[in-house]
């Protein structure tokens, strides 16, 4: 499944990529007396100032809990957090805010749907219809469902440019699917899915569909109407907010109809010794305190995100990759994995080195400052189809730059002379 990548045409960065460092002091570092060059943004972003400020005003200024005092500390962190909402509704075209729901990361709004709406509308011998490309986190709740209920899974295969085998899918939902879980972008490979299609076949064979867009977000504009999902599921650390953020956006009508995830303070309306009535969406499916200092954070990203224009990272980021594939191309013993076409894909590029284990290979990385992942990518159906354990992984942001493609180009050759491959 190596990639061989015709020369492509190199468009400018629409970025002034300078003046985007400044604002993010991590980048300013060095590691090992060697500039720091970041580039495993799939596994999480940095974040900059403008983020780190809006969530110690919090805590420096008027930190108190949401939703339950009267006091003017609470009122003004309670607005903060629903207009953090606000805003990220609005970055996700979503129609109502009512319709978003804060998570801690894409894993537990992909679970809260395995949970709240799987174990009541999938039942035995109901079909599930995924794909090799999804994140662990998008697989392992519906194989678990489907095991629990006595449901089928079917997995849709990629062709070896890495690319969902439509023709495939389209079988699998002639033969009936109660859900379609499918990733937007691949966290592995990079692969960009026509979302937009899918849906739109999975809806009209009766599919409820969900959507992983946590590589998506933050890379590529998403607008949940126009993508025509059910729901979509997303982190905020890969989006330039903290850990700890995400979000989940379902249509309101199915949301009305799901029972709780979790039960507690805040989802509630009214408690009796006999019965307990839920809170409205979206507060129904947050139980507990949320994490609102996590979730404010997230809101001054989607400010930062949309000062810049995800379009213009966007291309960003494919004039990197336009950048540097040629360049591992000419690398003897490099394979690269995922898409030839350019438009197919964002700013993750998997490669193997031949000879060299991926895990030395970004251990020598470190060695030159140089960070990227290397193991399967929480993707291990994805590797076991690709016939490798491993890859390593080089994933680029808004604020990488073509000095960096030409370190990691320069970190390659390292590791093949400390292996003499
Ligand atoms: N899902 C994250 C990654 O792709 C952690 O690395």
């Amino acid at each position: 499944m190596a990639v061989t990548v015709k020369t492509p045409t190199v468009k400018a960065s629409p970025l002034d990529v300078a003046r985007i460092r400044k604002d993010f002091p991590i980048l300013a570092q060095t590691v090992r007396g060697k500039p720091l060059v970041y580039l495993d943004n799939a596994a999480t972003s940095q974040k900059p100032r403008q983020v780190i400020d809006a969530m110690s005003r919090v805590l420096e200024e008027h930190n108190a809990n949401i939703h339950r005092g009267v006091y003017e500390f609470s009122e003004r962190t309670t607005a903060a957090f629903e207009e953090a909402r606000a805003k990220l509704a609005r970055f996700i075209n979503a129609p109502s805010e009512r319709e978003v729901i804060f998570v801690r990361n894409a894993t537990e709004a992909l679970n809260l749907v395995a949970y709240a709406w799987g174990r009541d509308n999938i039942k035995r011998g109901d079909r599930i219809v995924t794909t090799v490309l999804e994140h662990h986190s998008d697989f392992v709740p519906w194989q678990q469902l489907a095991t629990e209920v006595g449901a089928e899974i079917a997995v849709v295969d990629i062709d070896d440019d890495g690319r969902l085998r439509r023709d495939q899918l389209s079988a699998e939902l002639r033969k009936g699917a109660k859900l379609l879980a499918v990733t937007h972008t691949s966290n592995g490979l990079g692969t960009v899915n026509p979302v937009k299609e899918i849906a739109a076949e999975a809806r009209a064979a009766g599919a409820t569909v969900l959507v992983d867009v946590a590589q998506a977000v933050p890379h590529t504009p998403v607008d949940v109407q126009d993508l025509g999902a059910d729901f979509v599921a997303f982190s905020g650390h890969k989006m330039l907010a903290p850990p700890g953020s995400g979000g989940l956006w379902g249509r309101a009508e199915i949301l009305e109809n799901m029972r709780p995830f979790l039960y507690g303070g805040d989802m509630i309306s009214r408690v009796t010794v006999k019965l307990t009535e839920w809170n409205e969406l979206p507060w129904k499916f947050e139980a507990g305190t949320s994490s609102y200092v996590d979730a404010i954070g997230l809101g001054a990203a989607v400010d930062y995100l949309d000062d810049v224009g995800v379009a213009k990272i966007h291309a960003h980021e494919l004039s990197l990759v336009a950048y540097l594939l040629p360049r591992l191309q000419e690398i003897p013993g490099v394979t690269v994995y995922g898409p030839k076409d350019l438009e197919s894909r964002v700013g993750v590029v998997s490669f193997n080195i031949e000879g060299i284990h991926p895990h030395d290979v970004a251990t020598i990385f470190d060695r030159e400052g140089v960070c990227v992942r290397a193991g399967h990518h929480c993707n291990q159906p994805l590797m076991t189809r690709l016939g490798v354990a491993a890859t390593t992984r080089a994933s680029m942001y808004l604020y990488n730059t073509t000095g960096e493609m030409d370190a990691l180009v320069s970190a390659i050759h390292a590791a093949k002379k400390v292996f003499g491959v």
